[in-house]
């Protein structure tokens, strides 16, 4: 329905077929979108665009598609568009039939056996339209769900069961918890579970393997928010090191919005600082979108994915 956009399996194929993961990048407006689509365009690289349903609510369903199609159109690179998040059967059946290739279902923090239910019934409806499904086992550190685990692996994906999850459910990717949580605070001593991973591709072979949570929290932007105003002062996230050894074990699709919004935020507020008395908000936005697009080629460049 949206001309041109790749199909979500088209794009973890070639993720798994190449061992690199694809930047899967949260946009949240029409200045995010464009930076992600920039840098990937610049990097001759395939990317995922993603929306949460809070998003959607935000901008509007066809603003979010109408968008799209226009970036799509133009940049000669496969492009995604998955919805990040899904909670329920209701917003992946709209985001569908709206023609997203590729939509998640998460009911990670139910039981499995309704996870795999609720899963399934996605699965269903999405394979009718050749939508790619991806599905969460397990609960990421941190806060999810109102969850705290911060420290506690027993909620960790488990390997057997992510074998099991994949058969029963029929999804085309699968996110897995091993260390890593939402959002700005990720702690200091985040780091993720490798040996954890490692057992879990060796029994799902190459199925495509998701990590949430992704942002790496660079000291450099945070500082130039904090320079012009804002106060992260205890951000933290999950060192390159971390991440490129979860591409070379076989994470296939890495979910970055954390690090999109801080470099927003950074080229937002020293404009907003620097030239006070100008009141062209295309300017203003302007900077905002070249920050966030040289953090998006910096994110290719680490994935490895140009
Ligand atoms: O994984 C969660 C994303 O960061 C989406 O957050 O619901 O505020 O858009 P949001
Ligand atoms: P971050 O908050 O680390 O950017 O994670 C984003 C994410 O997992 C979106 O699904
Ligand atoms: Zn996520």
């Amino acid at each position: 329905m949206i001309k041109k956009l790749t199909a979500g399996k088209e794009i973890l194929k070639w993720a798994t077929d190449n061992g690199v993961a694809v930047g899967a990048f949260n946009f949240s407006n029409m200045e995010t979108l464009q930076a992600i689509v920039e840098a990937a365009v610049e990097k001759r690289s395939p990317i995922i665009l993603q929306v949460s349903e809070s998003a959607i609510n935000y901008m509007g369903i066809g603003y979010v598609t109408g968008m799209v199609e226009v970036a799509v159109d133009t940049a000669e690179i496969p492009i995604a568009l998955h919805l990040d998040h899904g909670k329920n059967f209701d917003i992946c059946k709209l985001c569908i039939d709206n023609g997203f290739s590729s939509v998640m279902i998460d009911k990670s923090s139910s039981s499995f056996a309704e996870n795999v239910r609720q899963t399934k019934e996605v699965v269903d409806y999405a394979q009718k339209f050749g939508v790619a499904v991806e599905g969460e086992l397990g609960i990421l550190t941190g806060i999810e769900d109102d969850v705290r685990v911060a420290g506690d692996n027993s909620l960790f994906t488990n390997p057997v069961q992510a074998l099991d999850f994949i058969e029963a459910t029929g999804i085309s990717s699968l996110a897995i918890a091993i260390g890593t949580s939402h959002g700005l605070n990720k702690g200091k001593t985040a780091c993720l579970d490798i040996d954890r991973l490692i057992a879990i591709k060796d029994k799902v072979s190459n199925f495509p393997l998701v990590l949430h949570g992704a942002s790496s929290i660079y000291p450099d932007i945070t500082d130039i928010c904090n320079q012009f105003g804002a106060i992260f002062r205890d951000a933290s996230g999950i060192n390159t090191s971390d991440i490129k050894a979860a591409i070379s074990h076989g994470i296939n699709k890495i979910n970055i919005d954390t690090d999109l919004r801080l470099a927003f935020m950074a080229g937002l507020r020293r404009s907003l600082y620097q030239t006070s008395e100008s009141i062209d908000i295309r300017m203003h936005l302007n900077s905002a979108r070249l920050f966030t697009k040289d953090l998006v080629v910096r994110k290719l460049e680490m994935f490895k994915v140009s």
